[in-house]
């Protein structure tokens, strides 16, 4: 049986590689539709080999899409427009916040959704949860497609923690001192992922687990104490479940990307995606304690988490914001961390982020807050 699929985000890293999975099994797909932001040139690329039904560019004219499609969307709420388009499967792979109103777009839809947008389920957790009830979220993040695996057909009393793995990034070994003088070229170096500019930096300043912390709260209702971290640096163990009975059940794979792509479009077949297996001879893997003291956006990340309301709304707008100003080189790596911390000592009473305006109101004001402080370090 083919599936209708719709790839939000076709010209990033995950996007790219959602194809590769099309590519290698071109007869089980047909395009419902493909977006990006502005990557035009890509995107009119993408369709001339992919003839999608729709293509969709938000940050850009439709004549820079011409006759690219049978419908062809541009403009701001286009990636929204085409979330909600009938589909079996819509994959979110769009980078950041912007990716919660085409989550919500999807689901309102009745569209399944794979999500790689983590960004959605921590700015808008509660309310995403429960507007998936109908039509679930298959996890596309690599930890939490292991997760996802590992408790398949396990009811929830025989678990006792669920187990996030984190590469460390390319300064868990590095001293304080010298993390101080790491520059975006450094921090880009991820030493086991390839992977859009914004995710690199959150896996150097180890934000990427916080986020994703806060995502495996909410996709499998599991508390923050039991949600266990632990540093992986050879990144083949992508996540597990702790029973109470003392097993423990890990998924591994060689890291890949099409792997958790091709899983989540195609859930709950598996599927041959060209992926090398794992060889085992010769290998080690080690597991290491996080070092919270040096790289302080993971607890902040999970103190947000479990503060919730707008607190983890202001934690991503925050590091968004820190993160571009890094990567312009207007702070320093550590003060990310630091920028997100007084950011997060001044969030207000927002109350339930359980609509789009309210929780658009959290992240304007909190990317307000984060670019003052932004000014104030220049
Ligand atoms: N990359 C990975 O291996 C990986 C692994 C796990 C999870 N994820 C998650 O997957 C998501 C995508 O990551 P990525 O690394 O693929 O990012 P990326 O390479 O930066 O690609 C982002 C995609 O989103 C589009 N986009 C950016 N801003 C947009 C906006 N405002 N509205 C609509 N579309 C927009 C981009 O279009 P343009 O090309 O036109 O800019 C691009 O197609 C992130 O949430 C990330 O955390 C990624």
């Amino acid at each position: 049986m083919t599936r209708r699929l719709t790839i939000l985000g076709s010209t990033g890293s995950v996007g790219q590689q959602a194809l590769d999975v099309v590519r290698a099994h071109p007869d089980r797909f047909e395009l419902v539709g493909l977006s990006a932001a502005s990557n035009a040139d890509l995107l009119r690329a993408q369709a001339a080999e992919f003839k999608p039904q729709y293509v969709a560019l938000e940050h850009g004219e439709k004549s820079a899409l011409q006759d690219c499609a049978p419908n062809v969307l541009a403009g701001t709420g286009s990636a929204r427009a085409l979330a909600g388009a009938p589909a079996d499967v819509v994959l979110n792979g769009i980078v950041g916040f912007a990716g919660l109103s085409a989550t919500v777009a999807a689901l309102q839809a009745e569209n399944q959704v794979a999500l790689a947008n983590k960004e959605s389920l921590v700015a808008g957790g509660e309310w995403i949860m429960d507007l998936a009830k109908n039509n679930r979220i298959i996890p596309v993040d690599s930890e939490h497609s292991a997760i996802f695996q590992c408790l398949e057909g396990r009811s929830d009393v025989e678990v006792a923690e669920i187990l996030l793995t984190a590469s460390g990034g390319p300064f868990f070994e590095w001293d304080k001192g010298r993390i101080l003088e790491a520059r975006p070229g450094d921090a880009l170096k991820h030493p086991t992922w390839n992977m859009g500019a914004k995710i690199t930096i959150d896996s150097a300043t180890m934000m990427n687990k916080g986020l994703e912390v806060i995502e495996a709260h909410h996709l499998f209702g599991t508390s923050y104490d039991d949600v266990r971290v632990v540093v992986h640096r050879q990144s083949v163990v992508h996540g597990g479940a702790i029973f109470r009975d003392g097993s423990v059940i890990l998924h591994a794979a060689l890291p890949d990307m099409r792997l958790p792509i091709a899983f989540g479009v195609l859930y709950p077949e598996r599927v041959d995606v060209g992926a090398k297996p794992i060889g085992f001879g010769g290998m080690t893997w080690t597991f290491e304690e996080p070092r919270n003291d040096v790289f302080r956006c993971l607890p902040l990340a999970i103190e947000a988490g479990r503060a919730g309301e707008a607190y983890p709304v202001a934690l991503n707008a925050a590091n968004e914001v820190a993160v571009e100003a890094f990567l312009a080189r207007r702070i320093q790596f550590l003060q990310i961390a630091d920028l997100i911390e007084e950011v997060l000592a001044l969030v207000p009473d927002f109350g339930a982020m359980r609509s789009m305006e309210v929780i658009e109101e959290v992240d304007r004001w909190a990317r307000d807050e984060a670019g003052r402080l932004v000014e104030r370090a220049r």
